[in-house]
Protein backbone atom coordinates (compact mmCIF):
# COMPACT_ATOMS: atom_id res chain seq x y z
CA UNK A 1 0.00 0.00 0.00
CA UNK A 2 2.49 2.17 0.44
CA UNK A 3 4.38 1.96 -2.72
CA UNK A 4 0.46 2.83 -3.82
CA UNK A 5 0.22 6.24 -1.87
CA UNK A 6 3.63 7.43 -3.02
CA UNK A 7 2.95 6.29 -6.79
CA UNK A 8 -0.63 8.15 -6.36
CA UNK A 9 1.28 11.21 -5.22
CA UNK A 10 4.10 11.73 -8.05
CA UNK A 11 0.97 11.27 -10.42
CA UNK A 12 -1.35 13.67 -8.97
CA UNK A 13 1.64 16.21 -8.84
CA UNK A 14 2.54 15.73 -12.25
CA UNK A 15 -0.70 15.47 -13.04
CA UNK A 16 -1.84 19.01 -11.85
CA UNK A 17 1.07 20.88 -12.37
CA UNK A 18 0.09 20.24 -15.96
CA UNK A 19 -3.23 21.19 -16.14
CA UNK A 20 -3.92 23.80 -18.57
CA UNK A 21 -7.62 25.02 -18.19
CA UNK A 22 -10.09 25.32 -15.77
CA UNK A 23 -12.22 21.81 -17.34
CA UNK A 24 -8.93 19.45 -16.86
CA UNK A 25 -8.22 20.16 -13.14
CA UNK A 26 -11.86 19.98 -12.25
CA UNK A 27 -11.83 16.79 -14.30
CA UNK A 28 -8.42 15.82 -12.09
CA UNK A 29 -10.41 16.71 -8.68
CA UNK A 30 -12.88 14.43 -9.56
CA UNK A 31 -10.46 11.46 -10.57
CA UNK A 32 -8.64 12.22 -7.21
CA UNK A 33 -11.00 13.74 -4.57
CA UNK A 34 -14.54 12.48 -5.96
CA UNK A 35 -16.46 10.03 -4.38
CA UNK A 36 -15.37 7.56 -6.78
CA UNK A 37 -12.04 8.87 -6.59
CA UNK A 38 -8.31 7.64 -7.13
CA UNK A 39 -8.03 9.04 -2.84
CA UNK A 40 -12.02 7.69 -1.87
CA UNK A 41 -10.80 4.51 -3.15
CA UNK A 42 -7.18 4.18 -1.09
CA UNK A 43 -9.34 4.81 1.94
CA UNK A 44 -11.60 1.98 1.35
CA UNK A 45 -8.72 0.02 1.13
CA UNK A 46 -7.79 0.76 4.00
CA UNK A 47 -10.40 -2.16 5.50
CA UNK A 48 -7.57 -4.77 4.36
CA UNK A 49 -5.08 -3.37 5.98
CA UNK A 50 -4.39 -4.77 10.32
CA UNK A 51 -3.41 -3.13 13.29
CA UNK A 52 -0.73 -0.88 13.52
CA UNK A 53 -0.34 -0.30 9.68
CA UNK A 54 -3.71 0.40 9.31
CA UNK A 55 -3.21 3.16 11.41
CA UNK A 56 0.17 4.48 9.60
CA UNK A 57 -1.16 4.27 6.46
CA UNK A 58 -4.43 5.88 7.79
CA UNK A 59 -2.48 8.76 8.27
CA UNK A 60 -0.12 8.58 4.78
CA UNK A 61 -3.78 8.95 3.23
CA UNK A 62 -4.95 11.62 4.58
CA UNK A 63 -1.68 13.75 4.10
CA UNK A 64 -1.77 12.70 0.52
CA UNK A 65 -5.44 13.85 0.52
CA UNK A 66 -4.94 16.74 2.17
CA UNK A 67 -1.85 17.96 0.16
CA UNK A 68 -3.76 16.82 -2.82
CA UNK A 69 -6.68 19.83 -1.96
CA UNK A 70 -3.71 21.86 -1.49
CA UNK A 71 -2.59 21.47 -4.65
CA UNK A 72 -5.82 21.15 -6.94
CA UNK A 73 -6.94 24.73 -5.11
CA UNK A 74 -4.02 26.56 -6.04
CA UNK A 75 -3.70 25.41 -9.59
CA UNK A 76 -7.40 26.53 -9.85
CA UNK A 77 -6.44 30.05 -8.54
CA UNK A 78 -3.75 29.93 -11.14
CA UNK A 79 -5.95 28.90 -14.08
CA UNK A 80 -8.45 31.44 -13.32
CA UNK A 81 -6.04 34.13 -13.17
CA UNK A 82 -4.59 32.88 -16.18
CA UNK A 83 -7.66 33.38 -18.04
CA UNK A 84 -8.92 36.21 -17.02
CA UNK A 85 -5.90 37.98 -17.99
CA UNK A 86 -6.06 36.13 -21.28
CA UNK A 87 -9.43 37.54 -21.87
CA UNK A 88 -8.04 40.81 -21.50
CA UNK A 89 -5.56 40.99 -23.50
CA UNK A 90 -7.66 39.61 -26.39
CA UNK A 91 -10.32 42.63 -25.06
CA UNK A 92 -10.44 45.11 -27.58
CA UNK A 93 -9.06 48.50 -26.50
CA UNK A 94 -11.88 50.21 -24.93
CA UNK A 95 -13.66 48.15 -21.67
CA UNK A 96 -16.46 49.21 -20.30
CA UNK A 97 -15.23 47.61 -16.64
CA UNK A 98 -12.67 49.76 -16.54
CA UNK A 99 -13.00 52.10 -13.49
CA UNK A 100 -13.45 55.99 -14.38
CA UNK A 101 -9.58 57.93 -14.38
CA UNK A 102 -12.02 61.49 -14.89
CA UNK A 103 -10.01 63.68 -13.89
CA UNK A 104 -12.44 66.69 -14.67
CA UNK A 105 -10.79 67.43 -17.62
CA UNK A 106 -13.43 65.73 -19.61
CA UNK A 107 -13.42 64.14 -23.30
CA UNK A 108 -15.33 63.99 -26.31
CA UNK A 109 -17.77 61.52 -27.46
CA UNK A 110 -16.44 59.46 -29.84
CA UNK A 111 -19.39 60.84 -32.69
CA UNK A 112 -17.87 64.09 -31.84
CA UNK A 113 -14.55 62.88 -32.51
CA UNK A 114 -15.37 61.42 -35.66
CA UNK A 115 -17.87 64.11 -36.82
CA UNK A 116 -14.68 66.31 -36.69
CA UNK A 117 -12.79 64.65 -38.93
CA UNK A 118 -15.10 64.12 -41.15
CA UNK A 119 -15.75 67.45 -41.40
CA UNK A 120 -12.45 68.96 -41.74
CA UNK A 121 -11.66 66.29 -44.72
CA UNK A 122 -14.82 67.59 -46.34
CA UNK A 123 -13.60 71.45 -45.40
CA UNK A 124 -10.49 70.77 -46.82
CA UNK A 125 -12.33 69.57 -50.03
CA UNK A 126 -14.50 72.97 -50.21
CA UNK A 127 -17.58 72.01 -48.41
CA UNK A 128 -19.32 74.11 -46.08
CA UNK A 129 -20.63 72.77 -42.82
CA UNK A 130 -24.26 73.47 -42.17
CA UNK A 131 -25.93 73.43 -38.88
CA UNK A 132 -29.66 72.45 -39.19
CA UNK A 133 -32.58 72.11 -36.26
CA UNK A 134 -33.97 68.31 -34.74
CA UNK A 135 -37.24 69.68 -35.06
CA UNK A 136 -38.39 70.12 -38.39
CA UNK A 137 -41.77 69.49 -40.65
CA UNK A 138 -43.38 66.95 -42.69
CA UNK A 139 -42.30 69.35 -45.57
CA UNK A 140 -38.85 69.11 -45.10
CA UNK A 141 -38.29 65.60 -43.92
CA UNK A 142 -40.57 64.37 -46.42
CA UNK A 143 -42.90 65.91 -49.22
CA UNK A 144 -39.72 67.85 -50.28
CA UNK A 145 -37.62 64.94 -50.71
CA UNK A 146 -39.95 63.41 -53.11
CA UNK A 147 -41.96 61.16 -50.68
CA UNK A 148 -45.70 61.98 -50.82
CA UNK A 149 -48.38 61.43 -47.68
CA UNK A 150 -48.94 57.61 -47.64
CA UNK A 151 -46.12 56.93 -49.62
CA UNK A 152 -44.62 53.29 -48.58
CA UNK A 153 -41.01 54.67 -47.88
CA UNK A 154 -42.43 56.61 -44.69
CA UNK A 155 -43.10 53.29 -43.09
CA UNK A 156 -39.33 52.83 -42.62
CA UNK A 157 -39.06 56.60 -40.89
CA UNK A 158 -41.37 56.49 -38.43
CA UNK A 159 -40.86 59.19 -35.94
CA UNK A 160 -42.18 60.94 -32.98
CA UNK A 161 -44.60 63.88 -33.69
CA UNK A 162 -45.24 67.24 -31.66
CA UNK A 163 -48.80 68.60 -30.72
CA UNK A 164 -48.01 71.22 -33.15
CA UNK A 165 -47.53 68.87 -36.10
CA UNK A 166 -43.90 69.14 -36.12
CA UNK A 167 -41.90 66.16 -35.54
CA UNK A 168 -38.31 65.09 -34.83
CA UNK A 169 -36.34 64.49 -38.29
CA UNK A 170 -35.58 60.94 -38.71
CA UNK A 171 -32.74 61.95 -41.14
CA UNK A 172 -30.24 64.51 -42.03
CA UNK A 173 -31.60 64.42 -45.76
CA UNK A 174 -34.56 66.81 -44.10
CA UNK A 175 -32.01 69.57 -44.23
CA UNK A 176 -31.99 69.19 -48.29
CA UNK A 177 -34.23 71.69 -49.06
CA UNK A 178 -33.24 75.06 -46.68
CA UNK A 179 -29.57 74.43 -47.45
CA UNK A 180 -30.40 74.75 -51.20
CA UNK A 181 -32.97 77.44 -50.68
CA UNK A 182 -29.97 79.37 -48.92
CA UNK A 183 -27.14 78.87 -51.67
CA UNK A 184 -28.52 77.80 -54.58
CA UNK A 185 -26.74 76.52 -57.24
CA UNK A 186 -22.86 75.35 -57.53
CA UNK A 187 -23.36 74.09 -53.91
CA UNK A 188 -20.94 71.93 -51.72
CA UNK A 189 -22.54 71.40 -47.99
CA UNK A 190 -22.13 68.86 -45.26
CA UNK A 191 -24.67 68.74 -42.45
CA UNK A 192 -24.09 66.75 -39.22
CA UNK A 193 -27.17 66.14 -37.08
CA UNK A 194 -28.77 64.02 -34.71
CA UNK A 195 -31.53 62.01 -36.23
CA UNK A 196 -34.43 60.19 -34.09
CA UNK A 197 -36.68 56.87 -35.46
CA UNK A 198 -39.49 54.96 -33.56
CA UNK A 199 -37.18 51.95 -33.19
CA UNK A 200 -37.22 48.99 -30.70
CA UNK A 201 -33.36 49.16 -29.61
CA UNK A 202 -30.79 46.65 -29.97
CA UNK A 203 -27.33 46.45 -30.01
CA UNK A 204 -27.07 47.72 -33.59
CA UNK A 205 -30.17 50.08 -33.30
CA UNK A 206 -31.46 53.19 -31.16
CA UNK A 207 -33.92 55.26 -31.65
CA UNK A 208 -31.71 58.68 -31.58
CA UNK A 209 -28.43 58.21 -33.69
CA UNK A 210 -26.06 60.62 -36.31
CA UNK A 211 -26.04 60.95 -39.54
CA UNK A 212 -23.92 63.53 -42.10
CA UNK A 213 -25.88 64.79 -44.84
CA UNK A 214 -23.92 65.58 -48.28
CA UNK A 215 -24.76 67.24 -51.53
CA UNK A 216 -22.80 68.54 -54.19
CA UNK A 217 -24.88 70.55 -57.08
CA UNK A 218 -23.11 71.93 -60.43
CA UNK A 219 -22.89 71.40 -63.84
CA UNK A 220 -21.67 68.09 -65.09
CA UNK A 221 -22.02 66.44 -61.96
CA UNK A 222 -21.99 62.60 -62.60
CA UNK A 223 -21.83 59.52 -60.54
CA UNK A 224 -18.14 59.75 -61.03
CA UNK A 225 -17.43 62.71 -58.49
CA UNK A 226 -19.63 60.88 -56.26
CA UNK A 227 -17.07 57.90 -55.74
CA UNK A 228 -14.38 59.98 -55.71
CA UNK A 229 -15.63 62.33 -53.02
CA UNK A 230 -16.61 58.88 -50.68
CA UNK A 231 -13.69 57.01 -51.18
CA UNK A 232 -11.23 60.30 -50.75
CA UNK A 233 -12.95 60.76 -47.36
CA UNK A 234 -13.25 57.09 -46.41
CA UNK A 235 -9.46 56.67 -46.88
CA UNK A 236 -8.47 59.43 -45.02
CA UNK A 237 -11.26 58.48 -42.18
CA UNK A 238 -9.32 54.66 -42.16
CA UNK A 239 -6.04 56.02 -42.89
CA UNK A 240 -5.86 53.38 -45.39
CA UNK A 241 -6.64 53.48 -49.36
CA UNK A 242 -10.36 51.97 -49.15
CA UNK A 243 -12.00 50.09 -51.96
CA UNK A 244 -15.70 51.84 -52.81
CA UNK A 245 -18.39 49.53 -54.82
CA UNK A 246 -22.02 50.58 -55.74
CA UNK A 247 -24.85 48.45 -55.23
CA UNK A 248 -28.46 49.90 -56.69
CA UNK A 249 -30.64 51.38 -53.98
CA UNK A 250 -34.00 52.62 -53.49
CA UNK A 251 -34.68 56.20 -52.16
CA UNK A 252 -37.33 58.42 -53.47
CA UNK A 253 -34.96 61.86 -53.43
CA UNK A 254 -32.07 60.16 -55.63
CA UNK A 255 -32.26 58.54 -59.20
CA UNK A 256 -30.50 56.37 -59.62
CA UNK A 257 -29.71 55.40 -56.02
CA UNK A 258 -27.36 53.38 -54.22
CA UNK A 259 -25.79 51.79 -51.14
CA UNK A 260 -21.86 52.21 -51.26
CA UNK A 261 -20.18 49.94 -49.56
CA UNK A 262 -16.49 49.66 -48.78
CA UNK A 263 -14.21 46.74 -48.59
CA UNK A 264 -13.98 45.11 -45.06
CA UNK A 265 -11.18 46.13 -42.90
CA UNK A 266 -10.73 43.53 -40.66
CA UNK A 267 -10.17 41.04 -43.48
CA UNK A 268 -8.80 42.83 -46.49
CA UNK A 269 -12.04 41.97 -48.67
CA UNK A 270 -11.19 38.23 -48.09
CA UNK A 271 -14.62 37.44 -46.52
CA UNK A 272 -14.41 37.33 -42.35
CA UNK A 273 -17.42 37.31 -39.52
CA UNK A 274 -17.35 41.17 -39.74
CA UNK A 275 -18.39 41.09 -43.09
CA UNK A 276 -20.61 38.30 -43.22
CA UNK A 277 -17.69 36.59 -45.38
CA UNK A 278 -18.51 38.94 -48.26
CA UNK A 279 -15.70 41.09 -48.40
CA UNK A 280 -17.72 44.37 -48.32
CA UNK A 281 -19.30 46.38 -45.08
CA UNK A 282 -22.74 48.50 -46.40
CA UNK A 283 -21.53 51.97 -45.43
CA UNK A 284 -23.78 54.33 -47.28
CA UNK A 285 -26.56 55.04 -49.34
CA UNK A 286 -26.28 57.63 -51.74
CA UNK A 287 -27.53 58.57 -55.09
CA UNK A 288 -27.73 61.62 -57.82
CA UNK A 289 -30.42 63.90 -56.53
CA UNK A 290 -33.93 63.69 -58.19
CA UNK A 291 -34.85 66.50 -60.25
CA UNK A 292 -37.91 66.73 -58.21
CA UNK A 293 -35.70 67.18 -55.19
CA UNK A 294 -33.97 70.14 -56.84
CA UNK A 295 -36.84 71.93 -58.52
CA UNK A 296 -38.16 71.77 -55.00
CA UNK A 297 -35.19 73.49 -53.95
CA UNK A 298 -34.99 76.36 -56.47
CA UNK A 299 -32.55 74.65 -58.50
CA UNK A 300 -32.20 75.36 -62.57
CA UNK A 301 -32.31 71.26 -63.73
CA UNK A 302 -31.80 72.33 -66.92
CA UNK A 303 -28.52 73.53 -65.61
CA UNK A 304 -27.42 71.35 -63.04
CA UNK A 305 -27.21 68.25 -61.65
CA UNK A 306 -25.89 66.58 -57.95
CA UNK A 307 -25.17 63.89 -55.95
CA UNK A 308 -26.26 63.27 -52.25
CA UNK A 309 -25.29 61.16 -49.44
CA UNK A 310 -26.29 60.33 -45.93
CA UNK A 311 -23.62 58.78 -44.28
CA UNK A 312 -24.09 57.23 -41.12
CA UNK A 313 -21.83 58.35 -38.49
CA UNK A 314 -22.99 56.37 -35.29
CA UNK A 315 -22.13 53.32 -37.61
CA UNK A 316 -18.89 54.96 -38.70
CA UNK A 317 -17.83 55.69 -35.32
CA UNK A 318 -18.54 52.13 -34.35
CA UNK A 319 -16.17 51.04 -37.30
CA UNK A 320 -13.61 53.42 -36.40
CA UNK A 321 -13.34 52.78 -32.55
CA UNK A 322 -14.40 48.74 -32.56
CA UNK A 323 -17.59 49.58 -30.58
CA UNK A 324 -19.83 46.61 -30.57
CA UNK A 325 -23.26 48.03 -28.92
CA UNK A 326 -24.86 51.05 -30.31
CA UNK A 327 -26.20 51.63 -27.19
CA UNK A 328 -22.83 52.42 -25.15
CA UNK A 329 -22.88 55.54 -27.65
CA UNK A 330 -26.05 57.08 -25.39
CA UNK A 331 -25.21 55.73 -21.86
CA UNK A 332 -23.75 58.27 -20.39
CA UNK A 333 -21.43 56.37 -18.89
CA UNK A 334 -17.95 57.74 -18.75
CA UNK A 335 -16.26 54.56 -18.22
CA UNK A 336 -17.18 54.03 -22.05
CA UNK A 337 -17.18 57.00 -23.19
CA UNK A 338 -13.93 58.77 -21.91
CA UNK A 339 -11.61 56.08 -23.49
CA UNK A 340 -11.64 57.21 -26.87
CA UNK A 341 -9.28 59.56 -28.23
CA UNK A 342 -8.45 60.30 -31.89
CA UNK A 343 -5.23 59.62 -33.05
N1 LIG B 1 -31.82 59.68 -45.70
C1 LIG B 1 -31.61 58.29 -45.95
C2 LIG B 1 -31.90 57.48 -44.69
O1 LIG B 1 -31.66 57.94 -43.61
C3 LIG B 1 -30.19 58.03 -46.37
C4 LIG B 1 -29.82 58.60 -47.70
C5 LIG B 1 -29.93 57.83 -48.81
C6 LIG B 1 -29.36 59.90 -47.82
C7 LIG B 1 -29.57 58.29 -50.04
C8 LIG B 1 -28.98 60.40 -49.06
C9 LIG B 1 -29.10 59.58 -50.18
O2 LIG B 1 -28.55 61.64 -49.26
O3 LIG B 1 -28.74 60.09 -51.38
O4 LIG B 1 -32.35 56.37 -44.77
Amino acid sequence: MENKIALLKAKIEESVAKAGDSETIEGLRVAFLGKKGEITELLRDLKSVSGEQKKEMGMKINLLKQNAEEKIKARIEEIKNAELQKKIDEAPAYDVTLPCDFKGEGSYHPITLVEREVEDIFRSMGFTVEDYPEVTDDYNCFEALNIPKHHPARDMQDTYYLDNGQLLKTHTSAAQNSIMRKYGAPLRAIFPSRCFRNEATDACHENTFFQMEGMMIDTDISISNLIYFMKTMLSEVFKQDVSVRLRPGFFPFVEPGFELDISCLICGGKGCPSCKNSGWLELCPCGMIHPNVLKAGGIDTDKYTGFAFGLGLTRLAMMRYGIKDIRDLNSGNLKVLSQFVNE
